[in-house]
């Protein structure tokens, strides 16, 4: 998964594909709509507000626009950081950032600088993931009576071929990571026999150098998962590996390979857990329609003019789509974790499911 998403000029967030939008394999709420960053500028602008010198850490900034529309909202609301960091691994998306944000917020392109890596000396003020880690490698496993075996990916030869689509085939071996082992066999027994899931062995690693980096302030992370509990659901026996090429989702990932995107749901329970190892807090929990709507979206929406008709129109339908059930509003989730923070925070005052 690591080398189809990241390998230099091959892997699918390396080679220079359209990868958002209409015209792309997939589409993100700030995609979807402004109101989307509109919101997150009201969650950031008292964060920031608590520290002088404050800074934004967006992680994987996709086409810019979540950054565009933030720093829009943000000097609105008189409350721009002095500084936005991009951290971008892909380096076609950060040349399309560098074209959204100079088009879009030409006044402002002064205060964004993109890192190669986490900054040496840690900042005061939020970083940011929309989307972030569910594109982040992830071990697929089954279940045995005894043990636990692994996905590994393997050449396919004449006998073993599953298809003409592909050269690869599945090799389901007994796991060689130790880590991989121990951590699912404490899933045992709510899980049975034969189950089928992913496991993202990486993520504490991120959160503790994240935290790192960070000397005061607020992380938001936003992605779609659930917690542990729901996220190995006796019924989710199959995993939440997917894959997606042009607006279409399938589970296959052994083709169409660095040409499609391959991501899995986020165990918010192992966010949570890494980062009280990390140091941090977690100081909020809910889904992204109940974040959204203690934002202030239903105000954000009463101001648009209705008879604008077709940007009115197609402004509620937008946010439909971010707070529904049955779209992003339940599946997509936000985090916040705090270091040396100590304020209630907007998003999370209607509904809190951190001590559930
Ligand atoms: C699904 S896209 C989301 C893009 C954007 N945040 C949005 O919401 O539209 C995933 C993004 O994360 C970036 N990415 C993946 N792993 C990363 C990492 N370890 N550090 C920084 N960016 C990463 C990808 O290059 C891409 O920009």
């Amino acid at each position: 998964m690591n080398k189809a998403l990241y390998t230099p000029g091959l892997g699918y967030y390396s080679a220079g594909l359209c990868k958002l939008g209409a015209k792309g394999d997939f589409i993100t709420a700030p995609e979807i709509s402004p109101l989307f960053s509109q919101c997150l500028a009201r969650q950031c602008q008292p964060v920031l507000a608590h520290f002088n010198d404050n800074v934004i850490l967006e992680f994987g900034a996709g086409s810019g626009s979540m950054a565009a529309e933030l720093l829009k909202a943000l000097e609105q609301l008189n409350a721009l950081p002095s500084q936005y960091f991009i951290l971008e691994v892909s380096a076609d998306l950060k040349q399309l950032q560098q074209t959204t944000l100079q088009a879009q917020v030409p006044n402002l392109l002064d205060r964004v600088q993109w890192l190669e890596s986490l900054p040496n000396q840690p900042l005061q003020g939020i970083i940011l993931a929309n989307e972030v880690l569910d594109a982040m490698p992830v071990h697929c496993f089954r279940l045995e009576k005894e043990g636990v075996s692994e996905f590994y990916v393997g050449l396919a030869t004449p006998n073993n071929s599953p298809s003409d689509e592909t050269p690869y085939t599945w090799q389901v071996l007994p796991t060689q990571n130790e880590s991989l082992r121990g951590i699912v066999e404490t899933l045992r027994p709510s899980i049975p026999v034969g189950y089928v899931s992913e496991m993202n062995l990486a993520l504490p690693a991120w959160i503790q150098s994240v935290s790192d980096s960070l000397s005061a302030g607020m992380i938001l992370l936003i992605d779609y998962g659930f917690p542990r509990h729901e996220y190995y659901h006796p019924q989710r026996n199959q995993g939440t590996l997917m894959c997606h090429y042009q607006h279409h989702a399938h589970d296959n990932p052994l083709i169409l390979v660095g040409l499609q995107d391959m991501t899995a749901h986020v165990d918010f329970t192992a966010v949570a857990e890494a980062a009280l190892s990390a140091g941090l807090s977690v100081s909020g929990y809910t889904n992204q329609a109940n974040f959204l709507l203690a934002c202030g979206l239903p105000e954000l929406l009463s101001a648009l003019n209705p008879d604008e008709t077709k940007t009115y129109l197609q402004q509620t339908q937008q946010a439909k789509t971010l707070i529904l059930p049955s779209e992003m509003g339940e599946l997509f989730k936000v985090m916040a974790l705090t270091k040396h923070l100590d304020m209630p925070l907007l998003g999370f005052v209607q509904d809190d499911r951190v001590r559930l």
